[in-house]
């Protein structure tokens, strides 16, 4: 299947394209998403467009859910947590079989009390709690250590002349600062990083039952592990966010909110970060955009983030029957809200599919969020990219795709990932 979207063809002609060849359905004739597919993750733009024409209230069979495609119709709902509920709605355990829920036990809903999965006024508490982290003079202090970070990695890998990006450039440092951040000792970093994968794809992309087993276990050793630092930190606190929120244990949180909280972060310092700066790489150096230049970098950031969004929308649970354009979405019902479509509505960002760092309003997406639940960590995430792009820009000018090489993006309902991104300079 030749991808259609002209800005996501590669530049360098040595290099196939990024939608692999498919059987069964394509974004062209699809009448549904396609989890299992490349192109629901890789290319899905031409299929999205059509809803957002056609059908703005779409219901996936596939998903069990109905999707919401418009920019104005998915800012609308993040902005109406009375009528758009977010209570359990990043437990995407339906898909999980019996066998795997009985091993989950009382973790089956795990993350039932993290700050994104509920609503006011649980939510007003916890988000209180979570945001004394991330004011902006603690986000700012993190810059030095976190371009420290990027250097120490490059001293290492640069004499190689290339590299798995996705490996050993652009995971470890922000898995670094997050658990400095947080308090994990260096030594432990690979077993979270390791543990962190398999609850991801556990609880947010469909798996087999035996392999679901597999992950599940793993999940409950890392839940073991956050909770004995969790209690170590109640002993003897330390200058770290873990300490910060156990001093909070009793007035404004419960352990098991913090335990969900660290938990949580950690996953999002070893996963969401990390897979932005892989597709911001990949689309930069398809788009003939590298190195990037510096005055352009932060909003070369944003267009990245609008085009390809490492977040794919979030869910809510419909709290009342809910009526637009012409659809009524029965109470009770799961709604996809499409930020990867939002983020090429026409509407709203003229030519979508084409990449273009100077565009004024390319910060108009939605990866972070949008609402309450804006994402909490998104100054940490925007310089945290911006530092990445700046250092591997003044220290690999000469950056390039391994020509040949097949892109595949992880199969997953909400984010958008590279399991792998080979490079050399
Ligand atoms: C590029 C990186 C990131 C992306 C794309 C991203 C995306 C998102 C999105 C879409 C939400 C809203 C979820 C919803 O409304 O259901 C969110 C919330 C959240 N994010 Fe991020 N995130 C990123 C990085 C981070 C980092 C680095 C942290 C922490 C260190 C973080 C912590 C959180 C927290 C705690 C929430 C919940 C906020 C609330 O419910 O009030 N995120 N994020």
């Amino acid at each position: 299947m030749e991808n259609t979207a002209p800005a996501t063809q590669s530049t360098s002609p040595a290099t196939e394209d990024v939608t692999p060849a498919m059987e069964g359905t394509s974004p062209a004739g699809a009448t549904d998403f396609d989890v299992t597919s490349d192109w629901h993750v890789a290319s899905p733009y031409e299929f999205l467009r059509r809803l957002r024409h056609e059908r703005p209230v779409f219901h996936s069979e596939h998903l069990g859910a109905y999707v919401l495609t418009r920019h104005a119709d998915v800012r609308a709902a993040y902005a109406d947590p009375r009528r758009f509920s977010s209570e359990g709605s990043l437990t995407i355990s339906r898909s999980l079989a019996a066998e795997t829920r009985k091993v989950l036990g009382d973790h089956g809903s795990f993350l039932s009390s993290f700050v994104a999965n509920v609503d006011p006024p649980t939510h007003t508490r916890l988000r209180r709690s979570v945001s004394r982290a991330f004011t902006p003079r603690a986000v700012t202090a993190m810059e030095q250590r976190f371009r420290r970070l990027n250097e120490e990695v490059l001293d290492r890998v640069a004499p190689q002349g290339g590299a798995d990006f996705v490996a050993e450039l652009g995971h470890e440092p922000s898995a670094k600062l997050t658990a400095r951040f947080i308090g994990v000792p260096e030594e432990d970093e690979e077993f979270v990083k390791e543990h962190v994968k398999d609850w991801f794809m556990l609880f947010l992309s469909p798996q087999p039952p035996d392999r679901q087993l597999v992950l599940a276990r793993s999940f409950l050793t890392y839940l073991d592990y956050v909770d004995k630092l969790v209690a170590s930190r109640v002993a003897e606190p330390r200058d770290d966010f873990t300490s910060l929120m156990t001093g909070l244990i009793g007035t404004e949180l419960s352990h098991r909110e913090v335990v969900e909280l660290i938990s949580t972060i950690l996953l999002g310092g070893n996963d969401t970060v990390p897979n932005q700066l892989g597709n911001s790489v990949l689309r930069l150096l398809r788009e003939g955009a590298w190195p990037p230049a510096p005055e352009l970098i932060q909003n070369a950031v944003e267009e990245c983030m609008r085009i390809d969004g490492s977040s794919l929308g979030s869910f809510r649970y419909a709290l009342t029957d809910i009526d637009l354009h012409g659809v009524t979405i029965p109470k009770g019902s799961l709604v996809l809200l499409s930020t990867d479509s939002a983020a090429h509505d026409e509407t709203v960002f003229p030519s979508p599919e084409s990449f273009d760092p100077r565009r004024q309003n390319a910060d108009a997406h939605m990866t972070f969020g949008y609402g309450i639940h804006f994402c909490v960590g998104a100054a940490l995430a925007r310089l945290q990219l911006r530092t990445a792009l700046e250092v591997l820009g003044e220290r690999l000018p000469g950056l390039r795709l391994v020509p040949g090489m097949r892109i595949t993006y992880r199969k997953s309902i909400v984010g958008r990932g590279l399991p792998s991104l080979l490079v050399e300079w």
